[in-house]
């Protein structure tokens, strides 16, 4: 088959405006460069001042920055607001902002402290993408867009993680199924599952002291052992899957989750 001149060179994001949430630090820095990349301009939500400082110098005006909490729903209406009156419109909405557990053990974690990890885990991780959705979904269904969530490989398999982050992760795939049945055909909704990537994760401060403090380099040879591939994943390794499924070429796919995680469904029994 002979290539269109200059089809190799075409943005697959071209003109699309993308609200983010977490694109301060890790995976979703990563993204948000790849995003860029493909032509987006994207719309950060981080509570991270420093983070978004670096995001602006980096990329001008290509981004929007805006220091909030995902927990608190008036910050992505105001995320949004600032994408429509930026950029004109809004394509694709990630939820990816999360904290994590450390693999607390159920059973050492006093009653309080699991009260406590409770309220705070699922505020960020499960709250924070029912927020960002409900205030997305108005500008979303004006440009025939989509959403993508960050879930993790704890989405399906025990030992991602301790109950709170497993539960979070569940919990995140079942809003990404229910609104994807119940905003087609207007909005598609997709999941990226990363597996174990080598970033700044945070362990919620009720956790640190049932947690043992790994340092990354036994993280790295821990992410190594756990996969098929044996990659221990970067950000950088899972920003093909988000370019998908925020393109064009997506149209056909919704309620689906990519799995970018070396293969973690693929460890046999052995
Ligand atoms: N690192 C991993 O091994 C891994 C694996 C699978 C899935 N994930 C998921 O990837 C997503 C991103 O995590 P990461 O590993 O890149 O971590 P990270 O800590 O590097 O990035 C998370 C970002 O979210 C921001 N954030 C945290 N709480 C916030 C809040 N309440 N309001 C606004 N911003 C907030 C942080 O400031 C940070 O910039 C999370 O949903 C995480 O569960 C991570």
């Amino acid at each position: 088959m002979v290539k269109e001149k200059g089809a190799d060179l075409m943005a697959q994001l071209s003109g699309k405006s993308i609200y983010l949430t977490g694109g301060a630090s890790g995976i979703g820095r990563a993204v948000t460069e790849a995003f860029i990349k493909e032509g987006a301009a994207v719309t950060i939500l981080d509570k991270s001042p420093v983070g978004l400082q670096e995001l602006k110098q980096q990329f001008g005006e290509k981004v929007q920055c805006i220091e909030g909490d995902v927990t608190v729903y008036e910050d992505h209406v105001r995320a949004v607001e600032t994408a429509v009156e930026f950029f004109g419109k809004l394509d694709v909405f990630v939820a990816n902002a999360g904290v994590f557990d450390g693999f607390a053990k159920f059973e050492h974690v006093t009653p309080e402290a699991m009260s406590a990890a409770y309220d705070l885990l699922m505020d960020i991780n499960v709250k924070g993408y029912f927020n960002g959705a409900r205030a997305s979904v108005a500008e979303l269904k004006k440009t025939s867009g989509n959403m993508i969530f960050t879930v993790s490989g704890a989405g399906y398999y025990p030992d991602g993680g301790g109950v709170w982050y497993t539960a979070s992760k569940h919990a995140q795939i079942g809003l990404m199924r229910q609104l994807a049945f119940e905003l087609a055909p207007e909005v598609r909704v997709n999941a990226v599952a990363p597996g174990g990537t080598l970033t700044a994760l945070h362990v919620i401060p009720p956790l640190e002291p049932f947690v043992k403090i790994v340092d990354n380099d036994t993280k790295e040879k821990s992410i190594k052992k756990r996969n098929p591939l044996q990659i221990a994943m970067k950000s950088e390794d899972h920003v093909g899957a988000y370019i998908l499924l925020a393109s064009d070429q997506a149209r056909a796919i919704t309620g689906e989750v990519i799995s970018s995680d070396g293969g973690l469904a693929v460890r046999g029994l052995g």
